[in-house]
């Protein structure tokens, strides 16, 4: 991310931050760009979804330290007696695949392990940023989404344990800001992509690229007509960053590009991108699977001065690239 693209009132003194989930896509990026800005980073991840490839890069780095643990145990006695200025909560399976194939690790560490850390954010004063997500939405009746929609969830279906455990999150993120005053932020995740996700866990973006670049046929879920909304990874994170330094708000906020795609011309469009031979095919619709999903951020826009930059078929042409690159081709 170009820090170069924050603005000029976005000044935050260097300090220690804590990154949970820092070895996966979003917390991977987030540690790069705190630490160009100067923090020294602790990065806490079970690599359960993550991967130690995706902060290889930091090995050498003395401002940054990793510490490989389950946070759905005890915290860790260097993270529990640690002081940090800024806490940013990313850790959980994101993806269906992820979370149905790990779905109590995605209810503890969503509730258990959410309340450690807001524990921790009390007893040391640290404000503590939390990864929500559009899922909270279900499956909308309300189009586009806005922060003050309640949603359309499945308590029980087979994305359950993440809609559920995020709404879960959210609800003790208010609990200890309006009872014990602790210092939260609360963002919610639309569909966001760009390198270092996860080849194989599901998500449309990296699933088409790889499946174009090695000329597989390319499975698109259903007829393709239900429409995600892509956020480029360097926008989410600068939308993060913002909303970390924003003084005084707790409510959730709505982070994510408001450019709505159906699955199927997002197809078309990465085989191009790719110059594939692959073949479009079509699988049966996963049950709850959201037919429609699109941030409204002008919330984003009033609080933050945020709107996503990059345009989608330049966010996919990096991506592209970089997995062109990694797949060795
Ligand atoms: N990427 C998106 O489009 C998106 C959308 C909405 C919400 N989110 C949220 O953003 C956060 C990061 O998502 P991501 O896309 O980077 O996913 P990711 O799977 O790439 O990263 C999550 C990281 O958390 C780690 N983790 C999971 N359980 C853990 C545990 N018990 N203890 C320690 N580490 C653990 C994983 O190993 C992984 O490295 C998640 O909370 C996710 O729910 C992401």
């Amino acid at each position: 991310m170009n820090l170069a693209n924050m603005p000029a009132s976005f000044n935050p003194k260097p300090g220690r931050v804590l990154v949970t989930g820092a070895a996966g896509f979003l917390g991977s990026h987030l540690t790069d760009a705190l630490l160009a800005i100067g923090h020294e980073v602790t990065g806490v991840d079970s690599l359960i979804t993550g991967s130690k490839d995706n902060i290889a890069h930091l090995a050498s780095n003395n401002r940054f330290k990793f510490v490989h643990a389950d946070l759905c145990q005890p915290l860790p006695s260097d993270i529990a007696n640690a002081k940090f200025d800024r806490i940013f909560h990313l850790a959980s399976p994101a993806s269906p695949v992820g979370y149905v194939k790990h779905q109590v690790v995605t209810l503890k560490i969503n509730s258990l392990a959410t309340m450690n850390l807001l524990e921790l954010a009390e007893r040391t004063g640290a404000r503590i940023f939390m990864a929500s997500t559009s899922e909270c939405y279900g499956d909308p009746l309300e189009h586009p989404q806005k922060e003050t929609y309640w949603g359309h969830v499945n308590p029980n279906g087979m994305r359950s344990m993440y809609d559920e455990a995020k709404r879960f999150m959210e609800a003790a993120a208010m609990a200890y800001h309006r009872e014990r005053n602790v210092d939260t932020r609360l963002v919610r995740i639309f569909n966001t992509y760009g390198p270092r996700l996860a080849l194989d866990d599901g998500r449309v973006v990296p699933a088409f690229i790889k499946q174009a670049l090695t000329h597989q046929p390319m499975t698109v879920q259903g007829d393709g007509s239900q429409t995600r909304s892509l956020c480029y990874v360097d926008d989410e994170i600068r939308g993060f960053l913002l909303l970390m330094e924003c003084p005084d708000y707790h409510l959730p906020v709505n982070i994510g590009n408001p450019d709505e795609v159906t699955v199927l011309h997002l197809a078309h469009e990465i085989r191009e991108l790719a110059n594939s031979r692959s073949i479009i095919t079509h699988l049966p619709l996963p049950p709850d699977d959201p037919k429609q999903r699109c941030p409204d951020i002008a919330l984003a826009k009033k609080l933050l001065d945020w709107q996503p930059t990059i345009a989608r078929r330049q966010g996919l042409e990096k991506t592209v690239a970089f997995y062109r690159q990694k797949l060795g081709l």
